[in-house]
């Protein structure tokens, strides 16, 4: 009859977490650094970076397969997700570093394009992938946005009739 027991002894260990019944723990700290964006900026870039993920699924999909063809379209898909328009006032209000390493990103796909289309093997492709999602690891440890309502009205780039530094056109450009 012990055997009844089993199913009860399954459900009572779900219920009961591994630490017990203590109380729940405090949110884990926040270190990122916010960067104010508008509301239409954040979807904007939220966008863009899903279509990242994307392509680094297909870069994946098609090293597997040593499909290198298809590895240069995905990165170069990539490169494209990144030339969509962002509103006025965007990149100027970026950080220099998050600006490097977007453009680190984008330097690192254009040139996986370029090796997958010169000989490179779905092999060579993977590990270059890991070097440039190196970047995406520390861009996303680093910044979080924060959405302002007023965030397009702001003048960016330091005190008004000060010129703001140059930066590149665009993320990623
Ligand atoms: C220069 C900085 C930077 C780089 C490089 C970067 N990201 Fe992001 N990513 C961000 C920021 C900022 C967010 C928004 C975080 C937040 O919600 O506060 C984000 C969010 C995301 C999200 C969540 C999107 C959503 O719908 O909320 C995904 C997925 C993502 N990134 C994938 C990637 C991948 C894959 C790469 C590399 C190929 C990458 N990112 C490179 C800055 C970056």
């Amino acid at each position: 009859m012990r055997h009844f027991h089993i199913p009860l002894l399954a459900f009572a260990t779900f219920l009961v977490p591994a630490g017990g019944f203590a109380a729940p723990e405090a949110p884990p700290p926040e270190y990122r650094r916010a960067i104010p964006v508008s509301g239409e900026a954040a979807v904007r870039l939220r966008l863009e970076m899903r279509q990242y993920l994307i392509g680094v699924k297909k870069i994946v999909d098609a090293a597997g397969a040593n499909d290198m063809k298809r590895v240069a379209e995905a990165a170069r898909e990539i490169n494209r997700a990144a030339e969509h328009p962002m509103p006025e006032g965007f990149h100027a209000a970026l950080p220099d570093p998050f600006l490097q390493l977007a453009v680190a990103t984008q330097a690192g796909f254009a040139e996986m394009a370029v090796q997958a289309e010169n000989g490179g093997d779905g092999r060579t492709a993977l590990v270059h992938l890991g070097r440039v999602m190196s970047h995406c690891v520390s861009c996303h440890v680093t910044y979080r946005l924060e959405v302002m309502e007023d965030a397009s009205e702001e003048t960016p780039g330091g005190p008004p009739g000060e010129s703001a530094p140059s930066r590149p056109e665009r993320f990623g450009a």
